[in-house]
């Protein structure tokens, strides 16, 4: 695979001996041990990843806590897939190659959106426990070969988020002139907050692939370096050979993990990354560059205001919980590929109401490892995934959305003055929350 940038292995590993020099002198904050765990992971060292998660969930941060769980889950489905190395983390390996140059290419660098749908017979029958992921579905599962592109048509429901995207986005990048002419700059970054689950990388890459531009998702593992200029100039770097692969769309995920007052840890300029990344940002001139770029988090309380100021990630959308046209379509996505009777995905999408993308692939793990362990127990290969099964799971399960949605209306009540939680507010309001 392709590696995104051009910090590559070597500088990974710099960077892994740096934390683990941290943790060792017992230096470490919590965000330098979240960073260490996951550079961990990367590297496919998981009993040290488990053992730093493990630390840090010990100190209950809650700002963390959410994530440091999910990265749990995503390494005991790793090692019970057997994946290991770099690319098996929790990224998405950010590559997707134009539409227009692509259009049904079979790729294994898929982002893992099916990806668990589609583990081969064998695997399951890991011990239950270790399939669980409990985030984002691009967990560094299996991936398989597919067609390369991902568009709107993938994306079940949120007709209004689409509409939203097309008008603020993809428009203004395919037609730069018609704004030049109105003097309405379309440059600007985009921002996509909701929580947990809900699709925010997997409508980055659908908009990548309408705009029919290449994808490429950054993470702040990529950017940082442990020597003084580093990080900055990885920073210059992601940006030219963005440039070098245009039309493209550079995904910043988890961006509020760039903030200044999240990363303390040594020499560290956090400042220095952030003003990077402005510097870049508001060197785009939208009529040439052909470069958009996307911010996603489930944070947006904690993303550094300078990166909200006007010519900077300006634009903001709310990505909701799916929508029950939405839910059936995630349903009919994880259930492809398994055995499973003819289902009635309508009354499933029902039944899970703010269930995430995530939720609901979860539920189909657990239905699926109950009919397993029904065949193990009574030698019935034949048995399938029933509608019973996952109803009866469904009604086992809560929606993990509604804390996030909790924790958003306090802000929505308390902290928008500036209106950058309308949406949410609406939302909510429909939603009755
Ligand atoms: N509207 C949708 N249509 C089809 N699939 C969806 C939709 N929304 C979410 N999914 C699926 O749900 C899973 C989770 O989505 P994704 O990883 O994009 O969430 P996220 O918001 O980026 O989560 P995180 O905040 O954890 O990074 C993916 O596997 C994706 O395929
Ligand atoms: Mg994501």
């Amino acid at each position: 695979m392709d590696r995104p940038l051009v910090s590559g292995e070597v500088n990974c590993m710099d960077d892994l001996a740096y934390f683990q020099n941290l943790r060792a002198n017992k230096q470490a904050d919590d965000h330098t041990l979240y960073l260490l765990g996951k550079l961990c992971k990367e590297q496919g060292l998981y009993t040290e990843a488990l053992s730093v998660f493990g630390e840090l969930m010990l100190k209950q941060n809650e700002a963390l806590n959410d994530r440091v769980l999910r990265e749990i889950a995503e390494i005991s489905a790793l090692r019970s897939t057997g994946i290991t190395g770099v690319s098996a983390g929790s990224e998405p390996p950010g590559e997707q190659t134009p539409a227009a140059e692509t259009p049904d290419s079979a790729s294994g660098e898929e982002s893992g959106e099916a990806a668990l749908s589609a583990s081969p017979p064998g695997e399951e029958q890991s011990p239950p426990a270790l399939r669980l992921v409990g985030g984002s579905g691009s967990a560094g599962a299996p991936r398989t070969a597919k067609k390369d592109v991902t568009a709107f048509r993938d994306v079940g429901g949120l007709d209004a988020l689409k509409k939203t995207i097309e008008m603020k986005i993809i428009k203004p990048f395919q037609s730069p002139e018609i704004f030049a002419k109105f003097r309405k700059k379309s440059g600007g970054g985009l921002l996509l907050y909701g929580p947990p689950g809900c699709g925010k990388t997997f409508i980055a890459k659908a908009t990548a692939g309408e705009c029919r531009a290449y994808f490429r998702s950054v993470s702040i593992t990529d950017i940082l370096g442990p020597y003084t200029g580093e990080s900055e100039r990885n920073m210059r770097d992601i940006f030219s050979s963005a440039r070098a692969r245009k039309p493209c769309v550079l995904f910043f995920d988890e961006i509020d993990t760039l903030g200044f007052n999240r990363l303390k840890a040594g020499s560290m300029s956090a400042r220095g990354i952030v003003d990077q990344l402005l510097t870049e940002i508001e060197g785009i001139d939208s009529s040439t560059d052909k470069l958009l770029i996307i911010g996603a988090t489930n944070m947006p309380w904690d993303v550094d205001d300078a990166l909200r100021r006007p010519g900077r990630f300006d634009r903001s959308v709310f990505v909701p919980p799916p929508d029950q046209e939405a839910r059936e379509a995630i349903f009919r996505l994880k259930l492809a590929d398994r055995p499973a009777e003819p289902l009635d995905y309508g009354a499933l999408a029902k039944k899970s109401p703010f269930f995430s993308g995530a939720d609901i692939e979860h539920v189909v793990e657990l239905a699926a490892e109950r009919v397993l362990e029904e065949i193990l127990r009574t030698g019935r290969q034949e048995l399938k995934i029933s509608q019973r099964v996952l109803m009866e799971t469904l009604s086992a399960e809560r929606p993990s959305t509604l804390g996030w949605l909790k924790t958003i209306g306090d802000y929505v009540r308390y902290a928008n003055q500036t209106g950058f939680y309308n949406e949410v507010e609406t939302y909510l309001r429909e939603n009755k929350l």
